[in-house]
């Protein structure tokens, strides 16, 4: 399956923050937030990455994740020129995902729960159709929200309703089959005027093949889309990390642990992150490896 990590838009509700600088660069806590949605898809066991920003802010993604060799990836990048919605990266995506499935997640989200990792895994090998993932929130009708019936079925999507139908906000994860792209291709801007991921998840599930996965209490998923939840975000990182002493999204812990790399390789990228905690912490995670495998 290939990978594709959206950290497009202008985020101007974090404006002035977001002025020069791309929302998905800004940090959360210890490291920068893409690299949160990035651990999804390593740990989900996906090594072919594109990354699509827009035409400013793609040279400081580069400058960031180089091509992905270092940690056992292999990472592109493509422009997104103007934010044209969401579905559009499926568009800009066609040629790097050819005819394989592809997971598309969103540079903003932050996933953290307990078996998560194997989740992933599951959901990669199974994917018909499209998988969603929804999670309970007391504010739905900010997101996009799946309804559904008593069996667990998937009945009805609706984006930002004003009377949400249900409490189980759609997170910008998504699986999707090949068919994504003919899917994309056939949409029609909306009222927006935008390409909407709804409308591709809205045509799966006409189709009969949309699942929504519960992620469920007991997880969290975390949004940054505004000054305070930045700042919420980053201090449920901070308290996790403070009281565990593990770091969550630390990607170089996560291509040893997934075997993308091995532990020689895991110490020197310790070594070029060295005088942050942040380097210290995987220099001293290769040393842990190297003695217990
Ligand atoms: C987008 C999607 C929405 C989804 C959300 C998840 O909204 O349109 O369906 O629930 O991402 O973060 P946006 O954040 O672009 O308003």
């Amino acid at each position: 399956m290939k990978g594709i990590v959206l950290a497009g838009g202008n985020g101007s509700r974090l404006y002035p923050i977001t002025q020069a600088v791309s929302k998905q660069l800004l940090p959360v806590y210890d490291k920068p937030m893409v690299y949160y949605p990035l651990s999804v898809l390593m740990l989900a066991g996906i090594r072919d990455i594109l990354i699509i920003s827009s035409p400013p802010d793609l040279p400081n993604f580069r400058k960031l994740l180089g091509d992905g060799s270092h940690l056992g990836l292999s990472f592109s990048y493509a422009e997104q020129p103007a934010p044209n919605g969401l579905a559009e990266a499926i568009l800009i995506g066609a040629d790097f995902i050819g005819d394989d499935p592809v997971a598309l997640v969103l540079g903003d989200n932050i996933f953290y729960g307990q078996g998560f990792s194997r989740r992933l895994q599951e959901e990669v090998t199974t994917v018909t159709g499209c998988t969603l993932f929804g999670y309970p929130v007391n504010d739905p009708g900010r997101y996009g929200v799946g309804e559904l019936d008593d069996a667990g079925r998937l009945v009805s999507i609706e984006e930002k309703p004003e009377r949400p139908r249900s409490n189980k906000a759609i997170t910008g994860l998504y699986f999707y089959d090949n068919s994504v792209v003919d899917i994309a291709r056939s949409l029609e801007p909306s009222r927006r005027g935008e390409l909407e991921i709804t409308d591709v998840n809205r045509t799966y599930l006409e189709l009969g093949t949309a699942r929504l996965v519960d992620l469920g209490r007991g997880f969290a998923w975390l949004d940054t889309g505004t000054h305070d939840s930045l700042l919420d975000a980053a201090q449920f990182v901070q308290v996790l990390e403070h009281r565990t002493g593990v770091r969550i999204a630390c990607i170089e812990e996560i291509a040893l642990r997934m075997g993308f790399i091995d532990a020689d390789q895991c110490l020197e990228l310790g070594r070029g992150l060295a005088t942050s905690g942040y380097g210290d912490y995987v220099m001293s995670i290769a040393r842990q490896f190297a003695v217990s495998g």
